[in-house]
Parts: C-alpha cells; sequence; structure tokens
C-alpha cells in the first residue's frame, strides 16, 4: 500500500514548498497538481484553443511524466511533457497563470489530470499538492493538510516571488467553480501559514504525521 500526503491551500500558501522540503524528509515524490493545470494551460495557449474546441482538444493531448531528481538526492520530483515538450519552462508565464484557473474548471480537464495523478500513486509513496487532493482525488487518504495564510500575506509572498498574477482573481475562481472547488477537505489538519517561516511548517506538518505512525524521515 502507497501513502499519499495530501497539502491542499490557496495560491501563496505556501504548500508548495512545505510539500517539496516534507517530501524531501520522508523520500516520498513531490508531486505539484497545479503543475499539470498549468501544463495544459501552456497548451491551450500554444495552439489558441478556443472554449468550444476544448474537449475535442484535451481528448487529442499526450501528457507524459518523467520522474526526477534534484541537486540533494533526497529531492524527488516529475517532470511534464505535454505533446513530446517540456512543458517545465513555461509553467510560471504570465499568459499561463492567466488561463489556468479558467482551464481548471472544465470537467474533461479535471478527470483527465485525476487520472494521472491517480496512477502515480499506485505505484509511489507521494506528496501531492493542489486545491482539491483530500477532498477529491484522494478523499480516503488518512494523511490531509489544508495549509492557509492571510490574504495580504499570500499576495506578499507572490509578489515577492516576482510573480504578476492576481493571487485573489485565483481564489475567487479556485473557491467558486462547480466542480471540485477549494475546500477544506473533511478531516484535514489545518495550518495557519501567516506567522510561521518554511522550516516551521515543514516541521508541523512532520510532528502531526510521526504522531499518526507509519512515517520514518530520511538523513540529508
Ligand atoms: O498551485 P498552482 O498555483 O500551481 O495552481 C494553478 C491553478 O491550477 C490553480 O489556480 C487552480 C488549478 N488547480 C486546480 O484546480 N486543482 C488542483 N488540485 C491544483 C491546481
Amino acid at each position: 500500500m502507497t501513502r499519499v500526503i495530501a497539502i491542499d491551500g490557496p495560491a501563496a500558501s505556501g504548500k508548495s514548498s512545505a510539500s517539496r522540503g516534507v517530501a524531501s524528509a520522508l523520500g516520498f515524490l513531490f508531486v505539484s497538481s497545479g503543475h499539470f493545470y498549468r501544463a495544459l494551460a501552456w497548451g491551450v495557449v500554444r495552439d489558441s484553443v478556443s472554449e468550444e474546441a476544448l474537449p475535442q482538444w484535451i481528448g487529442n493531448r499526450r501528457l507524459d511524466i518523467v520522474e526526477t531528481t534534484g541537486p540533494e538526492t533526497a529531492q524527488r520530483g516529475v517532470q511534464l511533457m505535454l505533446d513530446g515538450s517540456d512543458a517545465t519552462p513555461h509553467l510560471s508565464d504570465p499568459e499561463v497563470a492567466a488561463k489556468v484557473s479558467l482551464l481548471a474548471v472544465f470537467p474533461e480537464v479535471r478527470d483527465l489530470i485525476n487520472g494521472h495523478l491517480r496512477a502515480l500513486a499506485a505505484s509511489h509513496d507521494l506528496v501531492m499538492e493542489g486545491r482539491d487532493i483530500g477532498s477529491v482525488v484522494f478523499p480516503e487518504t488518512p494523511y490531509k493538510f489544508y495549509l492557509d495564510a492571510s490574504p495580504e500575506e499570500r499576495a506578499r509572498r507572490r509578489a515577492g516571488e516576482g510573480a504578476v498574477d492576481s493571487v485573489a482573481e485565483r481564489d475567487r475562481i479556485d473557491s467558486s467553480r462547480a466542480t471540485a472547488p477549494l475546500t477544506i477537505p473533511k478531516g484535514a489538519t489545518v495550518i495557519d501559514t501567516t506567522h510561521l517561516n518554511l522550516s516551521e511548517v515543514i516541521h508541523a506538518v512532520l510532528e502531526h504525521l510521526r504522531k499518526l505512525g507509519n512515517f520514518t524521515t530520511i538523513a540529508k
């Protein structure tokens, strides 16, 4: 049985860095489900796909997942190839950030991505971050976290990363869509990261997992 640690939360809540850190400490594979949505949004921008053409376009896409190791061998992640091209350099493009939440409302898009995410969990222990991982993709996992931070702090963090997208607008679309909206999953441990630094957040998650048992951190 593989284990899935689900970490959900709004944009810039710190879930991506925390998830990487937790995955690295446990030797688990780190997966950002947002990267899957961004990879497809890059394709939509590249191919100028209209809303009407989207279901058919989605049906014709090839998404390959390549496992990677980071600068530290404990860092394991995935690289996404869309139709044979590496999506990685495009995931933070402003056009992609502007499109991604709009694309994520389509059930066809969510079904395609969820199939890939579940296939990864069949063969790997994972730390997966996103918006609906604990609520929809892996509702049965006992390891669920919801990270949050004040809107002001999240906007400040995004600006600090040099990102120009509107966090508030993405939150609005992500929380109000009909299919798999951003929500606190049932049974999730909520962590407010507003006044915590990264190592404190990672520590809080690992402490909680340790209490649940069945987890050993690896030396780095
Ligand atoms: O985590 P991120 O900022 O890279 O996510 C980009 C967008 O992808 C997010 O605004 C909404 C969508 N998304 C989603 O709908 N469901 C997920 N599980 C992850 C991301």
